[in-house]
């Protein structure tokens, strides 16, 4: 691989990158990220990106490391240097680089770096069979609704999943579905969209919001709110949600088919209408 990276404020070959052995995002997972999909050259839900990483840098107390309209000018170029037609952009900013403590100590410039990855996600190699998950205890820390770089928890748990032939691990706490390891979780039952609501449990989603968006402007009643294990596994539908694999049906869990075990029409119709929108 031969990209062109970013990294505090030059455009570099990948491999010129380097960030200090003292920075705290490696010492302390002490750092926040985003990952924004771009799809046909284009950059998706850019501001809503930007809004939440400055939520998660507030929450940590990090200083913002640009405005927006300089956040929005680095994934363009990076877009452009590395002629990036399908993918994402990771964007990550730490607090910085100080000697070793537990202290959030003065640390005047963060470390920002970005890169480019190319991914299929119109047509995501999963979408036509649907994903299958196994349920595994959510043990990760309890500011999930900060999307920082402490995902060594997720990491395993999508290891194991996928060593026991799984596409995925939905998290379950207190015998509710929180999410995925890195999506949200969905259900369709009775006719309507069931998700966990938005709170310190689960990260907030941008194609989640998205996707409710589009359900209520089809008629289509949304309910944010925990659903149990049981009525995942009873649900007529189910799927999840993230910026790089859009709406990805989920067909079976824990071996038990979801519905018919093929995936179902509301999640394929508004996996249609999350790209038709694209085009408007
Ligand atoms: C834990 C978790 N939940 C949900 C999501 C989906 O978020 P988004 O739709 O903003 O990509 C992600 C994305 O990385 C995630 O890591």
């Amino acid at each position: 691989m031969d990209r062109i990276a970013y990294i505090n404020g030059e455009y570099v070959p990948e491999n010129r990158a380097r960030v200090s052995i003292f920075d705290r995002g490696f010492l302390f997972a002490d750092a926040a990220y985003e990952v924004t999909a771009v799809i046909g050259g284009r950059l998706i839900d850019f501001p809503a990106h930007a809004r939440r990483l400055s939520y998660s840098l507030g929450e940590l107390r990090i200083d913002p490391p640009a405005s927006e309209p300089d956040l929005l000018s680095i994934h363009r170029s990076l877009v452009e240097h590395n002629g990036v037609e399908e993918g994402s952009v990771y964007m990550q900013v730490s607090r910085g680089a100080a000697d070793r403590s537990f202290l959030y100590s003065d640390i005047s410039d963060s470390t920002v770096i970005a890169f480019t990855q190319e991914k299929r996600i119109v047509d995501h190699p999963a979408v036509a069979r649907g994903a299958h998950v196994t349920l595994t205890d959510d043990l990760r820390w309890g500011r999930r609704d900060i999307k920082t770089v402490q995902l060594l928890y997720s990491s395993m748990a999508r290891t194991q999943a996928a060593e026991a032939g799984y596409d995925d691990a939905w998290l379950t706490q207190d015998g509710v579905v929180t999410e995925a390891t890195s999506s949200n979780a969905f259900i369709v039952t009775e006719g309507r969209l069931v998700t966990h609501p938005l709170d310190r449990h689960i990260l907030p989603g941008i194609t989640r919001s998205v996707v409710i968006e589009l359900a209520v402007n089809t008629g289509l009643g949304v309910e944010e709110r925990a659903f149990a294990v049981d009525e995942a596994r009873r649900a007529d539908e189910a799927f999840m949600t993230s910026s790089t694999t859009a709406v990805l049906p989920v067909v079976n869990i824990d071996d038990l088919s979801v519905g018919d075990g093929v995936p179902g029409p509301v999640t394929r119709e508004l996996r249609r209408r999350y790209f038709e929108r694209l085009t408007e």
